[in-house]
């Protein structure tokens, strides 16, 4: 089931430590705010920055094949290591997140979620007011559209735990806890 948290003031999401969790939101929802917040450098997989790494343009949407498959092999090369990966992109795609899943079957490591399912208006007016890259509202949109349907699936999909964030409140409240390797 998904995990509602907005009961607790200083709600902790844990994480295996061996984990690969997927941020899930539209473009704005804050994914890449929310990872460097919580999670080290290494540990973040980030769409943009692969298009970068291949491209030299975070927003190249040309580099995105390539980006993925960079993104694909380094998870799968952290996964084997069993360190764990949080994956940085909208991931409001089933087949997309489906890839992500069999890397971490493959591996035999527990694949978890993280949804940040902010009212569409707050990703909108951040959007606009984005120094770093801009997406047409339409676009926007249809990635919530996308992210409605995925909510209900993510459990059945695979993923364990999911954690569904509903505002920036609740984004900023919750604090990340990553369980010591045994
Ligand atoms: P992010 O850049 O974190 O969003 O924030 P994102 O989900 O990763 O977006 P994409 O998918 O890569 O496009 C988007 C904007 O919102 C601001 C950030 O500073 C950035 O300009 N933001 C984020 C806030 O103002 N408050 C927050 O709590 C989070
Ligand atoms: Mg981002």
């Amino acid at each position: 089931m998904a995990s509602p948290l907005s009961a607790d003031p200083a709600p902790e999401l844990p994480l295996a430590p061996t984990a690969l969790v997927l941020l899930v939101g539209v473009s704005g929802s804050g994914k890449s705010t929310f990872a460097a917040r919580w999670f080290a450098p290494t540990q973040v997989l980030s769409s943009d920055a692969m298009r970068a790494m291949v491209a030299d343009d975070p927003n190249d949407q040309s580099a995105t094949d390539a980006a993925f498959e960079l993104l694909h092999t380094t998870a799968s090369l952290r996964l084997a290591r069993g360190r764990l990966t949080v994956v940085d992109a909208t991931n409001v795609e089933r087949w997309a997140r489906g890839r992500l899943l069999a890397l971490a079957r493959r591996f035999g490591r527990p694949a978890s979620a993280v949804v940040l399912d902010l009212p569409v208006e707050v990703a909108l007016e951040r959007n606009a007011a984005r120094a770093d890259r801009r997406l047409p509202p339409a676009a926007i949109r249809r990635q919530q559209r996308w992210l409605r349907e995925s909510i209900p699936s993510l459990p059945g999909e695979g993923f364990t735990p999911v954690w569904v964030l509903t505002s920036a409140e609740e984004v900023d409240a919750v604090r990340v806890v990553v369980a010591a390797r045994t």
